[in-house]
């Protein structure tokens, strides 16, 4: 790390643990830029999704996670259930890993910030293994799809908590794999 690197916080978590909030409360309280990097696979998700095709399509996913624009992350649609499945989903491929590895590397130096905070399940042992700070945040699934069934009412969506227990569950036995 040089004399004008930028900090590095990483906060590795499950799904809905709080491991967003609390990076996002820390990244305010400190004045760090934020990543959520859970959004970065989202995107290429539902850029698949919005083309029409299926999230385990390698070649386009590879595609779109190499055309990825920092720019549309706000994007509501990003939140709900289907992009977050196929995120998952894509998150297995690992040419996508890979282009998105650098492209969460290349994050903190431009921020013009004295410290980056990113998190995701992966940041402090893949993407910034070296950063000085770490937190892992996990709590009980059936804790955790709580909170994101709510979210996901308020959003609109109509799902069963079941459904998010089920869906959550499923994802994790991916994600670890
Ligand atoms: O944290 P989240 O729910 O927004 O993440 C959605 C999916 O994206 C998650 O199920 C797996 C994938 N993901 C990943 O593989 N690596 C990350 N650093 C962040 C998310």
């Amino acid at each position: 790390m040089t004399e004008h690197s930028p900090v590095i916080i990483a906060i590795d978590g499950t799904a809905a643990s709080g491991k967003g909030t609390l990076a996002k409360r820390l990244a305010k309280y400190l004045d760090y830029a934020y990543l959520d990097t859970g959004l970065l696979y989202r995107r290429v998700a539902l850029t698949l999704i919005r083309q029409g095709l299926p999230t385990d399509s390698r070649e386009a996913a590879i595609a779109a996670a190499r055309a990825l624009d920092p720019a549309p992350l706000d994007d509501p649609k990003l939140r709900g259930t289907e992009a977050g499945r196929g995120a998952s989903v894509i998150g297995a491929i690992p040419e996508v890993r890979k282009t998105l590895y650098d492209f969460q590397r290349n994050f903190p130096a431009p921020c013009g910030k004295a410290g980056a905070i990113l998190d995701g399940r992966d940041i402090g042992t893949v993407i910034f293994p070296e950063a000085p700070i770490k937190f892992y945040v996990d709590a009980d699934v059936a804790a955790r799809a709580q909170p994101r069934h709510k979210e996901l009412l308020a959003k609109g969506e109509t799902i069963a908590y079941e459904t998010v227990l089920a869906d959550m569950k499923e994802r994790h036995a991916r994600d670890s794999a």
